[in-house]
């Protein structure tokens, strides 16, 4: 039995709660959280895990195995900090720090202390993408040409960080995982319109070595919610719609066949091919339940996680070039990469490598 204790019990932490409570091999011992009535409202709904309002009670109980962390992103490095200081895994919500620099060490310290670090990159066990991976991957789509995502809805504003930090995250990991690779730049252009410094609408262009091109959108100023990808493949197109509760996905046999040269008279010899639309089926399961038992598997295993500390980096190396790129109205920002880690790029860390 994998024994937990969760750190935060606000909007996300107590989904943690309710999934590794299910999991016939994991149990929350403990959740913390430092407001009184989250964690009187968790004593109601699961009367078997413990409550305290500090998380050092978490650290140094010697029962836990691993430690998820499901707080503002600006807790996260002190508390992962503390977690793999205290021996425990590791379970660190998206995106995995606030920096470049703070990522770089939580890594170090996991392979120092030999602990698992894992982020929750939840989309990158969702079902719809993985079945859009797998069409990608199969060569179903050909050749990606671009990808567009948008996250947009009204609210909700956080006080510390802009619009990028709080939703591009599940799209840059969604996007990293179907190519396989990271974006060589990054150009963001947004606008605050209520609190200075916290940009409240953006957009994102993440440019790749092969010519692919994926656009990011994300607003908390926007009239309706939306929560859909769209890859443009040189054969077929799809779309996935995260709101939808049944057709998440639908494939386009949809495409242009240009001349193999043209000018201006050749331009309009550009034949459309409009053929069918169709469903795939895609297994109904619960992201965060799947990856969950990911989380249990590699701590039951020694087992590398898929969205491991280097995916969490990759998320934090584009949001940190994006937020550049926003100070100087949008000019193209480099993505960093540790020299180490440069082999992992292309494919990205392969899942389940032994620790
Ligand atoms: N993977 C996903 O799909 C997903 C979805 C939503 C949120 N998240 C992530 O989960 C994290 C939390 O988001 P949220 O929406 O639940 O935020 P929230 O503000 O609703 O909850 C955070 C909770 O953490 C508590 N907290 C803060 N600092 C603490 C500390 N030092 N010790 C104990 N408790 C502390 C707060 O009191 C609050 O109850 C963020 O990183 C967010 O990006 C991930």
């Amino acid at each position: 039995m994998i024994e937990i204790g969760v750190i935060g019990c606000g909007y996300w932490g107590p989904n943690h709660i309710r999934n590794f409570n299910l999991l016939p091999n994991s149990r929350v011992l403990r959740c913390c959280d430092k407001d009184e009535q989250r964690l009187e409202r968790m004593r109601g709904l699961y009367p078997t895990t413990a409550i305290t309002k500090n998380a050092d009670d978490l650290f140094s109980d010697e029962r836990l195995d691993a430690i998820v962390i499901a707080t503002p992103v600006h807790t996260h490095y002190d508390l992962a900090r503390k977690a793999l200081l205290s021996g425990k895994d590791v379970l660190v919500e998206k995106p995995m720090t606030h920096s470049i620099e703070t990522s770089l060490l939580l890594i170090q310290l996991a392979r120092e202390m030999k602990r698992i670090l894992m982020v929750g990159h939840t989309f990158e066990y969702n079902s719809a993408v993985n079945k859009a991976k797998e069409m990608l991957d199969s060569g179903e789509l050909g050749e990606p040409l671009y990808i567009s995502s948008t996250r947009v809805n009204l609210g909700l504003f956080q006080p510390d960080i802009n619009v990028c930090w709080d939703l591009a995250p599940h799209d840059i990991s969604i996007i990293t995982y179907l190519l396989g690779a990271l974006p060589v730049t990054v150009n963001s252009q947004g606008k605050s319109h209520y609190k200075t410094g916290i940009e409240d609408v953006a957009n994102m262009t993440l440019s790749y070595n092969n010519g692919v091109i994926a656009f990011i959108h994300t607003s908390w100023l926007d009239p309706k919610k939306i929560r859909q990808t769209t890859i443009v493949g040189s054969k077929k197109m799809l779309l996935y719609d995260d709101l939808e509760t049944q057709e998440k996905i639908r494939v386009y046999d949809k495409g242009v066949n240009a001349p193999p040269y043209y000018d201006t008279y050749g331009e309009f010899h550009f034949s459309y091919r409009y053929g069918d639309i169709y469903i795939p089926r895609v297994e109904e399961y619960e992201p965060l339940r799947r990856q969950s038992e990911h989380f249990v598997h590699c701590l039951e295993e020694r087992l590398s996680p898929k969205s491991d500390g280097y995916s969490g980096l990759r998320v934090v190396s584009v949001l940190e070039a994006a937020s550049q790129s926003l100070k100087r109205g949008g000019q193209a920002v480099p993505v960093h990469w540790p020299e180490e880690d440069r082999d992992s790029q292309t494919p990205i860390l392969a899942a389940g490598v032994q620790s």
